[in-house]
Formats: C-alpha cells, sequence, structure tokens
C-alpha cells in the first residue's frame, strides 16, 4: 500500500484537530497561469525557476559566499526576466525598487517573490526553535511564528524558510537546535502549528508569510551527525519517523518545501526523484513547489552524482527540483537542455506552474507590492506587544532540570550574587544561529536582566571567569574571590553561538575544558551554585555543572534572555519546560533518544549489567530523559483509569488521571502519555509519546486529564511500508516524563463482525 497521508498524519499527530488539505489552486488561477506559460519563453521559464541572494540589500547570513552576482549585474538578470525569486535581503524601499525592475522592465513584468531564512525571529528574536519545543505548547510557537511573520512581512518578504521540521536523534548535528528535537509527535505538533503561525488563515493577507518546511528529507539523519553527510535508511524508519512531520505541515497548507542537502541511501535529495516526485508528491499528494537548498543541485557533481553543471541541472529537474537556489545552474541550463532533447519542455512547464501558482496564492500577481508597505515596516517591527511576547515564550522555555531546593530566589532577601562565567554580560551569543536579521544591541544580557529584577542591583558583581573555549588571565583567581564574598553564584556557561547551528557538528558534546575548569574551582568553595546553561542541543553534563544545587536549560532565548531568565530565577514565572532532547551522560551514546528498542539483551536490573546491551563505561540511559523538567511546585499524579482494558478495533479507550499541585506554588504541569506495543511483527520502540497536555493549577487544586487512544494510534510501518496496527497487548504510561509515571494495560481487539 501507498504512503497514506491521512494515516499517518493521525498517526503523528493524533486527536490535534487538523484543517483539512485544502484546495490550493482555484480554476481561474489554473487558467491565468496556464495563458501565462503560453507566451513565456525558455529563458523566461528557466528565470522563474532560478532564486538568487539579494546582493542589492545584503547582510551576512551562514552561506557559503557562492555566486553572488553584483548589483548590476543582478539588476540586469531581473529585468531580462532570469530570476523569479530573490533571499535573504529586507527592507520595503529596495524591495519595491526591485519589484519594480521586474514588474515594468521585463518583457511579461511577473513580479519577483521575496523569501528569507526567519527562522526565531526578524527584529524581535524568539527563543531558538529547540527551546521553544521544550515549552511542549505548540500553541506557543503558533503564536511567535504568527509574531515573526507581521514583522517579516512588514520588512518585505513573502517567505520564510522554515520551520525546520527535521528529526534530529543525535545532538553531535549542529542543526538540532532549528528544530523540535527528537520525537516525531512533539515535532509534528510543533511544524504544524509554526506553519499556521506563518501563513495566517489567508494566504493573500499582506501580513501572510508563506512557510518552507525543510529539509526533505531525514536530513538529521546524518551518519554521526556530520553536516552535510550520508543518510543510510530503512524505508520504514524513514516513512515513520521522518514524514511525519512534513506531512503535517503540508496539511496545515505548507506551499514550499526544500529538498535535503544529504544523499539518502546512495542518492542525493536534490536528484531524488522516487523522494521527490514518487513519495512527495503521488503519496503525499504535495501541491506546491520545491526549493533546493543553497547551491544543492550544483553539489550533484562533488556527490559524484552529476557529471558536470550541466547534468546536475537536468538531474535536479527530472527528480521534481522547482527553484533552484543561488547556484543559477537553471538559468544556464535549461534553454540548451531543452533545445537538444535533453529535458522536455514539459517538465519545466509543470515546474514554472507550481511557483506561479503559488505566487498567485498570495495574490503577488494581482498586487506585486504586497507586502512592501512603508508604514507596515515602520509600525509591526520589534513592537512592545512582541517584546512581552519573546519574553514569555523564552521564559516557558527555560527548563529547570534540577533544584535542591536553593531557587527560586527570594527577591526581598538581601543576599549577594556573583554572576560568574563567559555568559553573564554578554550580548554577542544571546540570539543563537540564524537571527542574523536582529540588531546584536537589542538583547537583554543576565546582568541587565538580574539588575532590573533586583531591589539592590548593587548586591550583584559580575565576573567573566573564561572565555567560551579559552582561559583568560587571572580569570580564575577574580571568579574565585567573587564566588567567596558571595552568598550564591550563577554560573552562566555553554556553548557560544558559533558552536551549533549548520556545519557546527561536533564530536563531543560537553563544555569546553576551560569552562569546566572555572566550575570545578568554583564549586570547589562550597558556595550554592546555579548553572545557567546556554545551549543549542542536548549536552553532556560533568562533575561540578551535573552536581550543582541548580541547573537550568536556558538554550538561545534572544531579546529577552535576561528578562526571562530573571523571571524563573526569582519565581516570578515557575518554570514549565520539558526537554524535547535527551540529555545523555556521555557524548558516546549518541545518537540517543527516549523511544529506541528494547535489544534482546536489556538490561532489566541494575544490579546485573554483564553481557547486556549497555556501553561498558557508561549506563545507556539519559542523564535528564526527553520530556523531562521540573517546577518549583510539586506535582502528582495518581487515580490512573482506562475506560475499557479492551480497545475494539474501530472504537476508542478514554485515558484518565488526576493531576494535583500538592506544592504551595501555582504552576504547570505537561502530562504525557506513552505506550509500548509489546509483541509486533516489527519490534516496536520501548515507549512512544502519543498525547501531551498542559495544565495549570493553584496550589492544592487537582484536575482529571483525559486522553481518548484509538487503533490509529497503534499504527506503525510494517512489512512492505503499509501502516498497520496489530492486535495484541499495549503498556501505556500517563506521567511527567518518559521515565516513570502511572502505568496501565490494555489489548487491541479485531472486532468480529455483528459482535462488540
Ligand atoms: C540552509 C537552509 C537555508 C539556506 C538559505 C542553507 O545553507 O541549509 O536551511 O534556508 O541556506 O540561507
Amino acid at each position: 500500500m501507498p504512503f497514506d497521508r491521512r494515516a499517518v498524519l493521525a498517526g503523528a499527530i493524533g486527536a490535534l484537530a487538523l484543517p483539512s488539505p485544502r484546495r490550493a489552486f482555484a480554476a481561474d488561477e489554473v487558467a491565468r497561469v496556464d495563458a501565462l506559460i503560453a507566451r513565456m519563453t525558455l529563458e523566461e521559464k528557466a528565470g522563474q525557476m532560478t532564486c538568487l541572494a539579494d546582493s542589492f540589500r545584503p547582510f551576512n547570513p551562514p552561506n557559503p559566499q557562492a555566486g553572488i552576482q553584483d548589483e548590476k549585474r543582478l539588476a540586469e538578470e531581473i529585468r531580462k526576466g532570469r530570476v523569479g525569486c530573490l533571499f535573504n535581503g529586507i527592507g520595503v524601499a529596495g524591495a519595491r525598487r526591485t519589484q519594480e525592475m521586474a514588474v515594468k522592465d521585463s518583457r511579461l513584468g511577473i513580479p519577483l517573490l521575496f523569501a528569507g531564512d526567519v527562522i526565531h525571529g526578524l527584529k524581535t528574536i524568539f527563543p531558538v526553535p529547540l527551546a521553544e519545543a521544550a515549552s511542549f505548547d505548540p500553541a506557543m510557537a503558533q503564536r511567535t511564528a504568527r509574531a515573526m511573520a507581521l514583522e517579516a512581512t512588514a520588512a518585505g518578504l513573502h517567505l520564510t524558510f522554515a520551520p525546520m521540521v527535521d528529526i534530529a536523534r543525535d545532538q553531535r548535528w549542529g542543526r538540532v537546535v532549528e528544530g523540535a528535537g527528537e520525537d516525531v509527535v512533539l515535532t509534528s505538533l510543533f511544524a504544524a502549528a509554526r506553519v499556521r503561525g506563518f501563513q495566517g488563515r489567508d494566504l493573500r493577507r499582506d501580513d501572510s508569510l508563506l512557510a518552507c518546511p525543510k529539509h526533505f528529507a531525514a536530513y538529521g539523519a546524518v551518519s554521526a551527525g556530520l553536516e552535510y553527510g550520508s543518510v543510510d535508511i530503512s524505508d520504514e524508519t524513514l516513512r515513520e519517523t521522518h514524514l511525519p512531520p512534513f506531512g503535517a505541515a503540508f496539511a496545515a497548507g505548507a506551499l514550499t518545501t526544500m529538498a535535503a542537502f544529504s544523499e539518502i541511501n546512495g542518492v542525493p535529495a536534490t536528484a531524488d526523484r522516487e523522494l521527490l516526485t514518487d513519495l512527495l508528491r503521488g503519496e503525499m499528494h504535495f501541491r506546491g513547489f520545491v526549493f533546493s537548498d543553497y547551491t544543492a543541485d550544483e553539489e550533484l557533481v562533488a556527490h559524484g552524482f552529476a557529471k558536470d553543471d550541466r547534468d546536475a541541472a537536468r538531474l535536479a529537474i527530472l527528480a521534481g527540483v522547482d527553484m533552484s537556489m543561488q547556484s543559477g545552474l537553471f538559468v544556464r541550463y535549461i534553454p540548451e537542455l531543452v533545445k537538444s532533447g535533453a529535458l522536455p519542455e514539459a517538465t519545466i512547464d509543470v515546474a514554472v506552474r507550481r511557483i506561479l501558482y503559488v505566487k498567485t496564492a498570495i495574490g503577488l500577481l494581482d498586487n506585486p507590492f504586497r507586502s512592501l508597505d512603508a508604514q507596515a515596516e515602520t509600525t509591526r517591527i520589534a513592537t512592545p506587544a512582541h517584546r512581552a511576547l519573546a519574553r514569555e515564550s523564552a521564559t516557558r522555555s527555560i527548563v529547570l532540570l534540577q533544584n535542591s531546593g536553593v531557587l527560586p530566589l527570594d527577591p526581598g532577601k538581601r543576599q549577594k550574587i556573583a554572576l560568574i562565567g563567559p555568559f553573564g554580560a554578554d550580548r554577542a551569543n544571546l540570539y543563537g544561529p540564524w537571527a542574523f536579521y536582529g540588531d546584536p544591541d537589542q538583547g537583554v544580557d543576565i546582568a541587565t536582566g538580574l539588575r532590573a529584577a533586583m531591589a539592590d542591583p548593587a548586591l550583584l558583581t559580575v565576573v567573566q571567569g573564561c572565555g567560551v573555549r579559552d582561559h583568560i588571565e587571572d580569570g580564575i583567581a577574580s571568579a574565585v574571590v567573587a564566588a567567596t564574598a558571595a552568598d550564591i553564584v550563577l554560573l552562566a556557561i555553554g556553548e557560544s553561538q558559533d558552536m551549533s547551528g549548520e556545519a557546527q557538528s561536533r564530536t563531543v558534546i560537553e563544555l569546553p575544558p576551560a569552562q569546566q575548569k572555572l566550575a570545578e574551582a568554583i564549586a570547589a568553595i562550597g558556595k550554592p551554585v546555579v548553572v545557567l546553561l546556554r545551549h543549542g542541543r542536548a549536552l553532556a553534563l560533568h562533575d561540578a555543572v551535573a552536581n550543582a544545587q541548580a541547573v537550568l536549560a536556558t538554550w538561545f532565548l534572544g531579546s529577552e534572555t535576561g528578562h526571562a531568565i530573571a523571571d524563573i530565577l526569582f519565581g516570578k514565572a515557575d518554570p514549565s519546560a520539558k526537554l524535547p532532547v535527551s540529555f545523555p551522560w556521555e557524548s558516546g551514546q549518541e545518537p540517543f533518544f527516549y523511544d529506541r528498542k528494547s535489544t534482546g539483551r536489556p538490561v532489566t536490573d541494575e544490579h546485573q549489567t554483564e553481557y547486556k546491551a549497555r556501553f561498558a563505561t557508561t549506563d545507556n540511559s539519559a542523564r535528564y530523559p526527553f520530556g523531562h523538567g521540573l517546577s518549583f511546585t510539586r506535582f502528582t499524579m495518581s487515580d490512573l483509569k482506562l475506560s475499557d482494558a479492551a480497545l475494539r478495533w474501530d472504537r476508542a479507550i478514554e485515558v484518565t488521571a488526576k493531576l494535583t499541585n500538592s506544592g504551595d506554588r501555582a504552576g504547570s504541569e505537561v502530562v504525557q502519555l506513552y505506550i509500548r506495543d509489546r509483541v509486533a511483527s516489527r519490534t516496536r520502540p520501548i515507549r512512544e509519546l502519543k498525547r501531551i497536555e498542559r495544565v495549570t493549577l493553584k496550589p492544592g487544586e487537582s484536575r482529571t486529564v483525559r486522553f481518548s487512544l484509538s487503533r490509529v494510534d497503534l499504527e506503525f510501518v510494517g512489512a512492505g511500508n503499509q501502516r498497520i496496527a496489530e492486535p495484541g497487548e499495549f503498556d501505556l504510561w500517563l506521567g511527567q516524563s518518559s521515565v516513570g509515571g502511572l502505568h496501565g494495560m490494555f489489548t487491541l481487539y479485531v472486532q468480529e463482525q455483528g459482535k462488540g
């Protein structure tokens, strides 16, 4: 059976109500586009299929400076109709000038599409996507995506190369930071929410920003986490783990996607017809257009798949790439490829049609100056409302990993605080990767945030101690002096923003030795230490850092970093985030994820570990598991009930439990439902997340949480790539992380005709 998109979606996102996949293009739009194509020369068609860096308004994006056209040349190309899309330039005045070249000076006047990497904010920088996923609150991501869309479209953009929906199970891979972590259901929920947020309800509105879920597909599955590396993957894993977030994004209305740089099973994604056409369009029913990634078509030569650039262009187009990013290969070779018979013109027409449909769908053909409003540019960007939202989402993204009781700090108490570490007063690493439109001096650093929250800011001492990677002279000595004089130490350590993101694969996911040494020296003094970790991936923590009195995962939080951290430290907000990635004990456990397989020799008794599936040097569990995150209050769960111990084939069961806030502060908990299929025709993970629900309770308050489960939730990709559920026994846990929880069991029955 082919890939059943609806079933995959239902399996991936459970009970979430989805809009039915939209019918993207109306009949009159089709006729209009066809009429236009009939008038286009081959060169103009190739132009529509070409997207180039906007060298009129250069920024400093993290791409190699390959093939950048100078301004004069780019203007000429636009006037000749040899460009369909520009990317990574912002600003309304410049965009208007450029659009005029396309509309007034080119023969057919087809407007340009303006695209850009607005990954977690334009000017107001929200937490990196991985951080935001820690909120376990897709509705929050939808709100921040909407705010990003308001800013991006006010700056003249029509499309963002986001969300990244790649599942990341190896923390050595630097791009973990751009996605929603290791889990299929969580990533699917965030994928759909972000698409909805970017695009809004009506694509024609001038504040609707087209989404481009990327990188199709399995880009996060590169071997050893090596960026741009190879992916060798089974059909089952591809379909069960890596495709559902794309399905969710398409169902939420995404009309573009981007092919991955990597190869899958020996074929580079950019040239993989089975992937980009048979699977993406034939089985997943994707209706929009496909971008190549940055010069990825040209890279088919280095892959050893195309013999030269001309061949690379041909292979990418035949595979199903519609829009070439940055190489310029399409415009250079398409006319000749078609004339020589190496490429059918009909194939080109299909690609151009897809691109023009999308331009039509956002109203660009009717109004080329859509989203180019100088007034909006002054009122919709970096607004106080967006700042407030950035603070709220940053506060929601901070995970309390451990706490001996030292937190929250009492804002009324006169205590001396030493803020030590390379990130205490640092402003260069607040935003994280992919925030290159943001103004670096507009972010609130930790020291500033703390001072604003303290009754007496003079009680704060700030000492750097060491650089991110290097020792500094007298650094540790001055830090020790400050810590000795303080009542409590806040240790702001971790990764700089250039240590994660694209091309930042690391073999060791630990703190740089200079920072570990600083942490050891501070711990030796014996003052309570709160670690404020900055990072774009899960880290393996050791010794003084792992043994600190409290540890907070603060990722890269964006514009409001300092305020959000202060809100949590002083208890103005209760931490309620959960880990979207498992923190292993050691780097060498990677790839590590919670929904792994049992193996034939699982460790069931920690005293009997010989000849078991574990490393000789470390337990193969997590230091902090997926879904883990503490609160300042205490939540307890009780009274797990299943409406029926038998789940009939076409029915559902209801699962309920009582959640109680048994502490003395208000707080929020994310209740998580996991299952395990005990016996199946394909071995199943030891646990799989199926549902999440965020609940906010006052002290002493209880609430019953309810979930419904049906057969679809139990399906997996079995033999012949069929999605199937198999009758039999299932474990179920309702808990506060992927470890422990209330346990129940049920049995799935095939319902006999006329019975039950
Ligand atoms: C990245 C894409 C990004 C593109 C444009 C590439 O290097 O892989 O995710 O959208 O550059 O900046």
